[in-house]
């Protein structure tokens, strides 16, 4: 659940398999048409992660993006592939809420770190990413990099 207009209440949820009709069926989400087959295999895996953005029943945004287990440490790492907003519903905080759903459920899962690369000239997803924390080591850099410490009990 999340803010939004007068009146409004926008509702991020994780989709899963039973979904993907109704994803599929989005199409003002998505530059192209989706597979169903497709689709339903890749929220039946528990590695990715698809959270979609409701206004009433409209869906108005997604994010999705996977974990990725790595060989240095056991805690994984979560890799935002693609997060899109339909025009109508952008500047409200769609956006910054599904990026802060992820983190908060990223961290959980116990990752390390999540990241995104986007082209430093698409200006809306740069300033999402840098205002939701994510941080590049250079200006002009395509990876933003969220770090994700563990937060600890009973600690100040
Ligand atoms: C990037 C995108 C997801 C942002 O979604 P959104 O719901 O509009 O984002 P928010 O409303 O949470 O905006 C958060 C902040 O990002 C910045 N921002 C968002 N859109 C912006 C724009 N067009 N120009 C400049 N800054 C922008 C602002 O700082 C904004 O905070 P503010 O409105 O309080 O000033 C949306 O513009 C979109 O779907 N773009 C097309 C798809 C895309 O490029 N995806 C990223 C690459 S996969």
């Amino acid at each position: 659940m999340t803010k939004s207009g007068p009146g409004r209440t926008v509702r991020i949820t994780r989709a899963r398999r039973p979904d993907a009709e109704r994803i599929v069926a989005a199409r003002t989400l998505f530059d192209g048409p989706l597979d169903l087959d497709a689709t339903r295999r890749y929220l039946a895996d528990p590695r990715h992660v698809f959270l979609l953005a409701t206004e009433g029943r409209r869906p108005i945004g997604f994010l999705r993006g996977s974990l990725l287990r790595q060989i240095r440490t056991s805690r994984p790492q979560f890799f935002l592939y693609e997060i899109g907003v339909v025009p109508s519903a952008r500047r409200r905080g769609v956006g910054t809420a599904l990026v802060e759903r992820m983190l908060a459920d990223a961290r959980r899962i116990g990752c390390e770190e999540a990241f995104v690369l986007t082209s430093p000239t698409n200006r809306a997803a740069v300033a999402l990413y840098r205002s939701t924390g994510g941080r590049t080591e250079t200006p002009s850099d395509r990876m933003f990099v969220y770090p994700l410490r563990r937060r600890r009990r009973g600690r100040a």
